[in-house]
């Protein structure tokens, strides 16, 4: 009989030409069994309602969609005497996929270039007399430049050096106004397009009734289970969704990520894409000192020929649309590559079984020396060749944990 272990290099070459096939074991043996049958229920479980019913691997997909936001904010704000409207306190005015609306303000009225003083918390900004202040000196925390004078503090009693800004500086002169507390009930309209073009499908569904749809569209107001196709968000169920406290969010600002997903399953119906929204808040937790959002502008004018501005510093809740979406039709290829798959992966189960049996269960190797099996010309020209497809002691190879 050949050699079982061919151990020279010649050898490892010429068994390189053996062609390998696999024999079917029949192992009679009801722990095996009980093994092999749950380990195969639960591969063809897996694979039928995880791969094929809820990752519908039968789909070709796609999860970039184009998307085009376009946002625009509603509602009236009594201010004192004033009445803000949205002009006044949403930014931008042209509403793209990032949109925020002023909560509070801290407005510094009158003004204008000149000279004045320092706030005293800049370093080296407290003086006693001129020589204490550089001439020049532009120190990038505090307002402007020195003059190299040391003047009194506005009406207070202490001195701080001189400096050529606009003033008075926004520390000593701001107006802290009450929050705008009516914003809890402006509303934001989303309208989000998006296009598949893999599929070339979009969500723009062409309405029946303009006119009634016109009309939903002003009125409605999004609720997930009652309205949620409506795209008009009221702030408070924003900050609400996002765990966010409104009156808080009045005090320090907040940039809100308001994420959309589309769902689109094109097998059932190609035009009707389910939009969810998700809202999280996106800057730094509210326990931290530097978290909240707030930016500043002004407004311009002429008095006595001199150019002033009200400088505003605006804290607001501040909106970022985020759009995801996934789209998926029935195809071929992905469906045949699938269950390809998924047959090849059975084959886990022998594996497995195999593995078991070898190392807990054949305790005198009879499953191992069945297991490996050599069948050459000299087999098949003994009288009994069928007998000898199964080898008898000497022929089968030393399995490796012997
Ligand atoms: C400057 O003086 C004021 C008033 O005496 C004081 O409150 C402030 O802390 C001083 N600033 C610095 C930077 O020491
Ligand atoms: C400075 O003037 C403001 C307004 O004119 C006043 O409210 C404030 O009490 C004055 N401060 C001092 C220390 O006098
Ligand atoms: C917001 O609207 C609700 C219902 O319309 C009203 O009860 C509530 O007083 C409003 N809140 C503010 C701050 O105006
Ligand atoms: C929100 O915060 C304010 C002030 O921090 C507090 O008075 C109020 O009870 C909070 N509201 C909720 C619903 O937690």
């Amino acid at each position: 009989p050949p050699s079982p272990l061919p151990l020279s290099p010649a050898g490892y070459f010429l068994s390189f030409w053996d062609y390998e096939t696999p024999k079917v074991m029949v192992v009679k043996n009801r722990t095996l069994g009980v093994i092999y049958r749950s380990v195969q229920f639960l591969v063809i479980t897996y694979f039928i309602w995880y791969v094929f019913i809820s990752q519908k691997a039968y789909q070709e997909s796609e999860t970039r969609p184009e998307s085009s936001v376009y946002t625009l904010m509603k509602g009236t704000a009594v201010h004192g005497d004033d009445i803000l409207d949205t002009v006044e306190y949403a930014r931008p005015s042209e509403g793209g996929d990032v949109i925020s609306t002023i909560l509070r303000r801290e407005v510094t009225y009158d003004q204008s270039q000149g000279t004045c003083a320092e706030h005293f918390n800049v370093a080296n900004a407290n003086c006693t007399k001129d020589s204490d202040c550089v001439q020049g000196e532009v120190d990038f925390d505090g307002h402007g430049r020195r003059t190299g004078r040391c003047v009194q503090y506005y009406n207070h009693t202490f001195k701080t050096c001189e400096i050529q800004s606009w003033c008075p500086i926004e520390e000593y002169a701001v107006v802290r106004e009450p929050a705008l507390e009516e914003a809890i009930n402006f509303t934001v309209f989303i309208r989000n397009s998006i296009h598949f073009p893999k599929f070339k499908v979009g969500n723009i569904k062409d309405a029946s009734n303009k006119r009634d749809m016109q009309k939903y569209l002003n009125k409605c107001q999004y609720h997930e289970e009652k309205e949620p196709y409506c795209p008009n968000f009221r702030l408070g169920y924003i900050a609400h969704k996002a765990r966010e406290n409104f009156t808080e969010l009045c005090r320090t600002g907040g940039v809100i990520g308001v994420f959309i997903n589309w769902q689109c399953n094109l097998d059932i119906d190609p035009s009707n894409c389910k939009p969810t929204y998700a809202f999280r808040r996106l800057d730094l937790r509210k326990d931290q000192a530097n978290s909240g959002y707030y930016y500043r502008f002004a407004k311009y004018y002429r008095k006595d020929g001199v150019e002033s501005r009200t400088l505003i510093k605006a804290y607001g809740i501040r909106l970022d649309v985020i759009v995801h979406g996934h789209a998926g039709k029935f195809s071929p290829i992905p469906t045949i590559i699938s269950t390809v798959t998924a047959m090849t992966s059975v084959g886990i189960c022998t594996i497995i079984c195999d593995w078991i049996m070898l190392t807990f269960i054949d305790k005198n190797e009879v499953y191992s020396d069945r297991k490996f099996d050599e069948v050459s010309k000299w087999h098949l020209q003994s009288p009994h060749p069928q007998k000898l497809l199964f080898p008898t002691e000497d022929t089968a190879p030393k399995t490796p944990h012997q």
